[in-house]
């Protein structure tokens, strides 16, 4: 039953309306669970008269871009933010009423090493742990905080495995609103939980996985007035959008041929394809980019779903992986990120424990840090490349989406050689021996640190 009511109006002349992705009921807004009040699936915003209103209000491809790139010198709060700068892509808000730490504006990085690596001369990264709380997170953040308190919520609330509820922490606080994180006991880091303490979150750790607190925090919403910030959100995935809108800008409007990311709860992947295919609509991008979703072996549901039956249903895993951030065995956004990966002819792929070590490795020998959840991306590449889905000569660009300080205890234990010890994987890890640099006790003498540089010098030369 498809259910049509009036589109909400913005100050840009567009229009807006809550659309299910299963059943197509339009809705003006939200409920409490974020979900299709016909049929329970998720629901996503669409912009019904858009390409029409901004021809008509002369905002064209051209103008667009040009207004964008004006307010890059801008001193204004909305127009300092890599997210906002692009409201006309956005839901209407005053700009008054925007909760913002100036995020986006992430930088593209050139990978000379890692594209020798996998022999891919043009291999690009964009850095979303460079926003204010080191995780792409805060895109999306700032979007749904803001509409969380111009609905009039006083708490806000989300599941995470740490980076959204670091992120959300912190907006909740920029806007005077209280918040409450539901996190897996001892399955998230420790910055990511000290973050959410620090910003003054109701943090509880509850003894389950991210599914579980996810399930319990949906039962929470319907039953107390209190503003769901997860990925269901879909202004979250508005503010999402914008990473590949700065991307695509930072490529000049001309698409790579892949953006690779990887596949947790997939909300990211899902944004970012609604963004190209919007930007595609728009005129503004001539042709769509490859979007590639890469998960870890251990929390895979998304790889089996698309072998197996291509995407049709999903099934549940129990998650284990390493790379905590995408320890997800049941993805809310699984349709979107299936509809993704159908538009724009992207693949999906699985990487080891020991290949996403190897892979955080080779970027950080780039000078780059990440977290292990973001490697998976370089380590996916390397099999796309094999496969021969990503030709050489293709332009590619990898989403790190978490900053390397959000996991400093992988990095450790994986230059001590201890990641894998007692692990199945511990004889495959012997092959990330050449990669680590054992932290060394010295005597606190010259001599002492001089015989150590020598013994490096002399080992860099064979
Ligand atoms: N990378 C990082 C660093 C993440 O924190 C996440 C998700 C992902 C990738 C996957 O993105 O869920 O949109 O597919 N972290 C969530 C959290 C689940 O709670 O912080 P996704």
């Amino acid at each position: 039953m498809t259910q049509v009511t009036d589109p909400v109006s913005n100050s840009t002349g567009s229009a807006l309306q809550m659309r299910c992705i299963q059943c197509g009921a339009l809705s003006p807004e939200a409920k409490q669970d974020m979900r299709c009040p016909v049929c329970g699936d998720l629901l996503e915003i669409i912009y019904p008269e858009w390409a029409a209103t901004k021809k008509a209000s002369g905002l064209d491809a051209a103008a667009l871009t040009a207004l964008w790139k004006g307010r890059r010198t801008s001193r204004a709060a909305a127009d300092q933010s890599g997210v906002w700068r692009f409201r006309e892509l956005l839901p209407p808000i005053a700009e008054s009423e925007i909760i913002t730490l100036r995020e986006g504006n992430t930088p593209l990085y050139e990978m000379p090493i890692c594209g020798r690596i996998v022999g891919v001369p043009q291999l690009f990264a964009k850095h979303q742990g460079m926003n204010p709380t080191g995780s792409f997170k805060d895109t999306g953040m700032t979007a749904a905080a803001t509409f969380a308190k111009q609905a009039g919520f006083r708490w806000v609330a989300c599941a995470s495995t740490g980076n959204t509820s670091a992120s959300m922490a912190a907006y909740a606080a920029r806007g005077g609103m209280h918040s409450l994180v539901l996190l897996p006991e001892g399955k998230i880091t420790w910055s990511k939980l000290s973050q959410a303490l620090d910003y003054g979150s109701l943090t509880c750790q509850l003894k389950t996985d991210f599914d579980g607190c996810l399930r319990i925090l949906t039962e929470v919403v319907r039953r107390m007035p209190v503003y769901l910030l997860n990925s269901v959100n879909p202004y979250r995935l508005e503010g999402q959008k914008t990473a590949a809108i700065e991307l695509l800008e930072q490529f000049a409007w001309q698409p790579p041929d892949h953006i690779i990311v990887p596949g947790g709860n997939l909300g990211n992947s899902s944004a970012l394809g609604k963004a190209v295919l919007e930007l595609k609509e728009l005129g503004i991008i001539p042709r769509l980019p490859r979007i590639s979703i890469i998960q870890a072996e251990g929390a895979n549901p998304l790889y089996r779903s698309m072998k197996e039956n291509g995407g049709k249903s999903l099934t549940p895993v129990h998650a284990e992986t390493l790379a905590t951030a995408i320890r997800i065995g049941n993805p809310a956004s699984w349709k979107k990120a299936v509809r993704v990966l159908e538009a724009t002819g992207g693949a999906v792929e699985q990487v080891s424990e020991v290949e996403i070590a190897l892979a955080k490795a080779e970027i950080g020998a780039e000078g780059i840090g990440c977290e292990p959840a973001s490697a998976v991306t370089f380590a996916g590449l390397k099999k796309l490349v094999k496969q021969g889905f990503v030709k050489p000569q293709e332009s590619v660009a990898l989403l790190l989406t978490g900053n390397l300080l959000k996991d400093p205890d992988f990095v450790l234990k994986f230059h001590r050689g201890e990641l894998f010890s007692g692990t199945p994987e511990e004889k495959a890890a012997e092959a990330l021996a050449p990669r680590r640099r054992t932290p060394m006790v010295l005597d606190a003498t010259p001599d002492a640190v001089i015989r150590a540089l020598e013994a490096a010098e002399k080992a860099a030369q064979i």
